[in-house]
C-alpha cells in the first residue's frame, strides 16, 4: 500500500507494534524443551488480547498463528510437537491483520549455548536487514536494498537466499510492489514512491543459496544445509528515508 494520510499511518504503526511486541515477547518464551506449538500458543494470545488476527492464518489457512522455523527449516514453519533444545537457531516470524491493516516482522534466536559463528551469523543478520534498510527512501531505486545487502553478504562472507523476496504489505499480507530482491538483481528498475510500505528481510546464511520445500506445503528448507537467519521490519519509503513501523515498544 501507499501511506496517503496520517490515519494510515497511525493503523499501519499500531498492527506494527502489536506484531513487534508479540515477536519479541516470543523471542523472550523460548525455552529448551518447550514445543514450537508452545511457543505459537503464546504469540496468539497475545495477539488476540491486542484485537489482531494472524496474517498467514487469515490470507493463507496457515496452521499456526506464527511461522516457526528450526535450524535446517529457514521459513513458513508449521508450529508442532517439535521440542526446541540448547544450540537451536529458532525463526519466528510474526505477521497480523487489525483494522485492515497488515505489518510482518521476523527474527532468528540462538538458543545458548551457542557456537560464536552462530552468534556472529545473527548479528550480521541484523546488520544485513538495517544495511537495506537504509537503502530506504522515497525516489530512491529499489535495487539499492539488495545491492547493499550482497556487497555486506560479500565482504562478510555470507551467501543470502535468493528465493525469498521481500514484498508489499499494508493492506494485505503481500501485495505490490512483490519479488523485492534482497540481493543484486540486475533487472530492478522500479523506484520507490513516496508512502511505499514493504518489508526488508534478508536471508543471510552460512552456505545456503535457495530455500527449497519438503514433505509440507509450507516448511521451507536451506539448499544446501546451511545455519540461516532472518530479521525482518515493515518500512515506509518517505522524503526523509526509512519510517520503520514494527518497533516494539
Ligand atoms: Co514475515
Ligand atoms: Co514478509
Amino acid at each position: 500500500m501507499t501511506i496517503s494520510d496520517d490515519d494510515d499511518l497511525t493503523r499501519l504503526k499500531e498492527i506494527g507494534r502489536i506484531v513487534a511486541n508479540t515477536l519479541e515477547a516470543m523471542g523472550k518464551a523460548i525455552e529448551p524443551g518447550m514445543t514450537t506449538s508452545e511457543l505459537d500458543q503464546i504469540g496468539r494470545k497475545l495477539l488476540e488480547a491486542a484485537g489482531a488476527r494472524s496474517a498467514p492464518e487469515l490470507a493463507y489457512d496457515f496452521p499456526g498463528a506464527t511461522c516457526i522455523s528450526v535450524n535446517e527449516e529457514i521459513a513458513h514453519g508449521i508450529p508442532g510437537e517439535r521440542r526446541i533444545a540448547r544450540g537451536d537457531l529458532v525463526n519466528i516470524d510474526v505477521s497480523a491483520e487489525k483494522n485492515g491493516f497488515f505489518a510482518d516482522t521476523g527474527a532468528s534466536f540462538a538458543v545458548p549455548p551457542v557456537a560464536r559463528t552462530i552468534e556472529r551469523l545473527c548479528r550480521n543478520g541484523r546488520r544485513a536487514m538495517w544495511t537495506g534498510l537504509q537503502q530506504v527512501g522515497a525516489g530512491r531505486p529499489i535495487a539499492g536494498i539488495g545491492q547493499a545487502i550482497g556487497t555486506f553478504a560479500r565482504k562478510n562472507g555470507y551467501s543470502l537466499v535468493r528465493n525469498l523476496a521481500s514484498h508489499g504489505v499494508g493492506l494485505s499480507l503481500h501485495e505490490e510492489p512483490t519479488e523485492i530482491a534482497t540481493w543484486p538483481d540486475r533487472s530492478e528498475r522500479r523506484i520507490m514512491t513516496d508512502g511505499l510500505v514493504f518489508t526488508v528481510e534478508p536471508f543471510l546464511s552460512m552456505g545456503a543459496e535457495w530455500a527449497e520445500n519438503g514433505d509440507d506445503p509450507w516448511t521451507l528448507y536451506s539448499s544446501p544445509e546451511a545455519p540461516t537467519v532472518q530479521y525482518e521490519h515493515t518500512v515506509v519509503a518517505t522524503r526523509h528515508g526509512p519510517l520503520i513501523v514494527t518497533m516494539a515498544g
